[in-house]
């Protein structure tokens, strides 16, 4: 075990550090085109909803079970259960499931770093949707590229991880996601004042409940769970370096409005320029690299090169965003290799850089381990993960202990009051409704 753990300095680090995790490519790449397929406004009210009620409950939980332990993810179970068997078994989990996604999330995350480039060289001025298609279709078979800039992303955040948690990470999240939430904004702004954006607007806002099906609620709590980084051990972790002063219940309920605010801000960014643009909203993953592009471009008739810039800003945000979240997946293994093995951060760093890119470099040659890895980790391993660390903190720890996290011991007076509702959402409303995403997942 090493000495001395690190801490989260402040309140607004604390808010900064979970909202990098919690946005990132869930939000601007996935979100949007899952609202295109998914019917629109409806899911986004299903999705708010199920943030609030379901989502955040399992937030707290896991916040609750990293402070109260104040140690890796693994660790955390053993400490917490008193080394009951079946959870020294589920303590492996959330060390596993990270590596996983990081190796295909850090393709995505390469892929944006090409087109940021691809952007700013002016790749996509004057372009059909058929050449930008062309495009992505030859990028993504290229082999070595799309391998080349996986490794280069994933060396990236695993310095800033490598450097450690108040150096590296806070200091890293400080800066970046306020500009984040800048560039967003502005692109909304730019993409609305398009000639025919107003449809996409409409979609956005204007409820048509026709559209909405069984699926669309285990779609949109699947998503909101992605969205949060929940059931991967990247909330426990980054749980167990806030400070013992913190309010929980604040600073997650201020992560969690602040990735809903960001989604919403993505899907306000893309969806009204798609429909300018006259593209399918429901074209599926492909959405931001197949379109975007093209969007761009077409923005861009008479200033290819202001539009370019733009573009450019643009994926910009994407690498950035996709950055934070991969680097607390990377965190959750570091903890767990310096605290358990004794190893140095820069060791631990770089031995998940070798296991991760090497992973990932499959995922980039080969679109089917892309899917299995996706599918695998997104669909069945988040969801039980989720399920097993709500039940823990609900079922397993003892109240008092989970009223003393959440109050401070009492001291906060509004945590005592709302105590009670959080709890009882912790016991008896997420359980449940996770149960039931992922049944629904096998037969809808
Ligand atoms: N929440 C991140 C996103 O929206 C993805 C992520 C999942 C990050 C799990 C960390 C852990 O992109």
């Amino acid at each position: 075990m090493s000495a001395k753990r690190e801490n989260f300095g402040s309140r607004m680090a604390v808010i900064l550090a979970m909202a990098g995790s919690a946005i990132g490519l869930g939000n601007i790449w996935r979100f949007p085109y899952m609202v295109g397929e998914h019917g629109g406004s409806v899911f986004i009210i299903i999705y708010v909803a199920a943030t609030l009620l379901i989502s955040l409950p399992v937030f707290v939980s896991e916040v609750v079970i990293g402070r109260r332990s104040r140690s890796n993810a693994l660790t955390a179970f053993w400490k917490l259960s008193s080394g009951k068997r079946f959870w020294k078994i589920v303590g492996f989990l959330p060390i596993a499931i990270p590596l996983i996604i990081a190796s295909y999330y850090s393709v995505i995350g390469g892929w944006s770093i090409d087109y940021l480039y691809k952007s700013a060289a002016m790749t996509f001025v004057h372009t059909e949707p058929s050449q930008v298609s062309a495009v992505f279709d030859s990028f993504v078979t290229n082999g070595a590229e799309p391998v080349l800039m996986h490794l280069l992303f994933l060396l990236f955040c695993t310095l800033v991880v490598s450097s450690g948690v108040k150096s590296g990470i806070e200091r890293f999240s400080k800066i970046t996601l306020p500009a984040l939430f800048v560039l967003i904004v502005v692109i909304a702004v730019y993409s609305i004042s398009l000639p025919g954006a107003l449809a996409g607007v409409r979609y956005l806002v204007k409820p048509d409940f026709s559209a909405l099906t069984p699926s669309t609620f285990a779609y949109a709590m699947g998503q909101s769970f992605y969205s949060l980084s929940l059931g991967m051990g990247a909330i426990i972790t980054y749980g167990s370096y806030v400070s013992s002063r913190e309010n929980i219940l604040a600073s997650s309920a201020g992560t969690a409005v602040s990735d809903l605010l960001f989604a919403i801000l993505a899907g306000f960014a893309i969806m009204p320029a798609v429909f300018a643009a006259g593209i399918e909203p429901g074209a599926g993953p492909g959405l931001i690299f197949r379109s975007v592009p093209y969007v761009f471009s077409q923005m861009g008739q008479g200033a290819p090169v202001i539009s370019s810039i733009v573009a450019a800003i643009f994926f910009l945000a994407v690498v950035v965003a996709a950055m934070t979240s991969c680097i607390s997946l990377l965190e959750v293994g570091v903890a767990f290799l310096v605290e358990k093995f004794s190893m140095k951060r820069w060791h631990a760093g770089f031995l998940l850089f070798f296991l991760c890119g090497g992973a990932g470099v499959l995922c980039a040659l080969d679109g089917r381990v892309f899917d299995g890895f996706d599918y695998l980790a997104s669909n069945i391993l988040l969801l039980l993960m989720a399920l097993l660390a709500v039940v823990f903190v609900g079922f397993v720890m003892k109240k008092e202990d989970v009223r003393d996290e959440l109050t401070n011991s009492g001291s906060l007076k509004g945590s005592g009051t709302l105590f009670p509702v959080v709890y009882f959402l912790i016991r008896w409303v997420a359980p449940p409704a996770v149960v039931l995403i992922f049944i629904s997942n096998f037969i809808l």
